[in-house]
């Protein structure tokens, strides 16, 4: 079965999840760390390269100030209990987005835990908080124009490679599958440049839902499609792609 290099994901539903039980939102977001487990593991174990999971968006930063509390909190507390066990199983960790808001503590974990296992050659494991698409694109422009007025990059050496080198998962291949949980089927400002030939596949499934059962059903769904990146299916069948 042909594996996605990289998988991007969507976390969403996590507060129906609670209101259907009568819990406060933020039991949601807490059983939404067993599927980002589950994830990691059955990523790391079908030899996916790269797993990037949308954690807290640059809009979420508009939620209620309790619920962003809690988050920031969460983030903090799952980093701690889970940095030593990812970084036994080799997987090496990057955060992208917008750091500055972030909480002193959260910020310095983050980078700590990059630094510790930047060399890990196992699964790379992307987490986007504060992250939007078009604050990435926003950020690239304003690198390149730097470099420009620095004297080191001419107008006309932008192409799509060096802008796409400017952007926060430069090095990674771009995401073959992207998934997102709970019913709506939008991209709602993830990772803009980069999905542009992603698979995409819509659960139903609200996120602390998400299991193992609904992940094997998104992965044989990518086996199965044809991937033209613009081509004739006559030419991917001769081995163009
Ligand atoms: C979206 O659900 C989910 C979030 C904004 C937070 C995602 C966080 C986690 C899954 C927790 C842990 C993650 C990591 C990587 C440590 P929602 O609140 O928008 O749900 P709703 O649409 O039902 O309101």
């Amino acid at each position: 079965m042909r594996v996605p290099r990289h998988v991007a994901i969507i976390m969403d539903g996590n507060g129906r999840w609670a209101a259907n039980r009568g819990l406060p939102r933020g039991a949601g977001h807490r059983a939404g760390l067993k599927p980002v487990r589950l994830c990691i593991e059955e990523c790391a174990r079908r030899g996916v390269e790269a797993l990037t999971l949308f954690a807290f968006s640059s809009e979420n930063w508009k939620r209620p100030i309790t619920e962003v509390g809690l988050l920031m909190q969460l983030f903090l507390e799952a980093l701690d209990r889970e940095i030593d066990e990812l970084a036994t199983r080799g997987v090496s960790l990057r955060f992208i987005g917008e750091r500055d808001g972030l909480p002193a503590a959260l910020a310095e974990r983050m980078r700590a835990a990059e630094a510790r296992t930047a060399a890990n050659p196992g699964l790379k494991l992307v987490i986007a908080v504060a992250y939007g698409g078009r604050w990435d694109i926003v950020s690239a422009a304003r690198r390149l124009a730097t470099e420009v007025r620095a004297g080191a990059l001419e107008p006309g050496q932008i192409d799509e490679a060096r802008f796409a080198a400017a952007l926060a998962l430069d090095g990674l291949p771009e995401p073959d599958l992207f998934i997102r949980t709970g019913g709506d089927r939008r991209i709602s400002n993830f990772l803009l440049w980069n999905l542009a030939y992603t698979e995409l596949w819509f659960s139903d499934l609200l996120w602390p839902e998400f299991d193992g059962v609904e992940l094997e059903r998104a992965f044989a769904d990518f086996a199965s499609r044809e991937r033209r990146f613009g081509l004739t299916s006559e030419q991917v069948g001769a081995g163009a792609c």
